[in-house]
């Protein structure tokens, strides 16, 4: 005990002392470059910069991190990784495997992430034990965005179920809203049809079709069901859809052209940068049938082994920066998310965060807390992939039956399940 104290004091001098004797750089990739992303990540770089180091921007635009990730891939095979990478969910492990992961267990120690993380977090930050990568945030992904007025001026409620959603989306088609803000791009399709599923099947369902893989529910009713709903949602998008990007839909949303958005909390971040606030301007419901469980995304970074005691010291740096409470406050006010580090009030949070921050814990005890699969929490690319091109394929293509994307969506899972691993 005695050993382990003097070992911590040791190291927490060491870091102090490096801390300031070395100021470095850290290059840092990310695909945040939205109005409310871009207010989050400022206050990282702020924060950064109060401590002596310098940010420098890798900023890939795209939403979801598509091609982020590609021109990860190649740095990193290129032998130049950047200091640290947004990356999430199974893929830390991936990467971890490759060997080209800095140990971040000395902060961790310092700071006690162990003890500041929920379990469900901590052990996906973590290879083979030790702390590779450091969490961000809580984003939840099963949430309806609505503009208020367009909701009054269909003289309708809040939309609980599917019947009452299709209601509210034909009353706004009828007055000359869009009905619902769509951005065509694989991704936003995939982030809708979990949220489908989740609401059609329910949290144990979708566990066993994007967990667990199980081809019986992969091709079952209830995905057929779920295919069906997910397909009559299209018909009340607009044409101008393919290719959008997920900011312009919100947009949409936000100045009341369309009503109704299904996304991600980061959409929130938009509505706030827009001066916006939720209940007065809008309003942010759990999708459709989805209320009692939660999909969630985490946003992390994982940090790439460099050899500059400078560079180092500035990781080290980023990767405490962002557990401080302080960081884990400002930067989610903006960016919709909710903290992950304990120890964080949620008193200037607003209606939706703290609904957001009461419903993980309660789903969390009731077990319908599940990992988003269209954010790369539930599988890696590879798989994730497949199945959104499969998804993707039968949003865009009207012909495409649900029978022929059940099997699509089978022989996605097959890679895995033939190597036998769990998730
Ligand atoms: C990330 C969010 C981001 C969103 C849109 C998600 O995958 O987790 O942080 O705001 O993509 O780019």
């Amino acid at each position: 005990m005695g050993y382990r104290w003097r070992g911590m004091l040791a190291a927490t001098a060491l870091w102090a002392v490096a801390a300031c004797a070395w100021a470095g750089q850290v290059e840092v990739l990310h695909w945040w470059t939205s109005g409310g992303e871009s207010k989050s990540v400022e206050e990282l770089k702020r924060l950064l910069a109060s401590q002596g180091h310098t940010w420098r921007d890798f900023a890939v635009v795209g939403g979801g991190g598509d091609s982020a990730m590609s021109v990860l891939r190649a740095r990193v095979l290129a032998g130049n990784p950047p200091a640290a990478a947004q990356i999430k969910g199974p893929a830390i492990q991936e990467w971890g495997r490759l060997n080209v992961l800095a140990d971040l267990e000395e902060v961790a120690t310092l700071q006690k992430w162990d003890a500041q993380l929920p379990r469900v977090v901590a052990d996906v930050m973590k290879v083979n034990g030790r702390y590779v990568a450091v969490p961000v945030n809580v984003h939840r992904v099963n949430w309806l965005w609505i503009n208020r007025d367009a909701l009054l001026k269909t003289g309708l409620r809040v939309p609980n179920t599917w019947d009452e959603f299709f209601a509210v989306a034909e009353k706004m088609r009828q007055i000359g809203i869009v009905p619902v803000a769509h951005g065509g791009q694989s991704w936003q399709e995939f982030t809708t049809f979990e949220s489908v599923v989740l609401g059609v099947g329910g949290a144990e369902f979708y566990r066993r079709a994007f967990v667990d893989l199980e081809p019986g529910a992969l091709r079952s009713d209830t995905m057929s069901r779920s295919l069906q709903t997910f397909r009559r949602i299209k018909d009340y998008t607009d044409a101008r859809a393919p290719g959008r990007d997920w900011n312009v839909a919100t947009a949409m949303v936000i100045r009341g052209e369309a009503g109704m958005q299904f996304m991600g909390d980061w959409a929130k971040g938009e509505f706030l940068a827009a001066g916006k606030q939720p209940a007065k301007d809008f309003v942010c419901v759990s999708a459709p049938g989805t209320s009692r469980a939660y999909s969630f995304n985490v946003d992390s970074f994982a940090m790439f082994r460099l050899k500059d005691p400078a560079a180092i010291q500035a990781q080290k740096a980023l990767a405490a920066t962002i557990m401080r409470p302080e960081f884990q406050e400002s930067f989610n006010l903006n960016k919709g998310s909710i903290p992950v580090g304990a120890g964080v009030r949620m008193d200037r949070f607003d209606l939706c965060a703290q609904e957001s921050s009461a419903y993980f814990a309660a789903t969390a005890m009731i077990n319908t807390l599940v990992p988003s699969i269209a954010h790369l929490m539930a599988q890696p690319a590879g798989i994730e992939g497949a199945m959104r091109e499969a998804v993707a394929a039968y949003w865009n293509n009207e012909r495409m039956t649900t029978d022929e994307t059940m099997t699509r969506l089978v022989a996605a899972a097959k890679p895995r399940l033939a190597k036998g691993i769990k998730p």
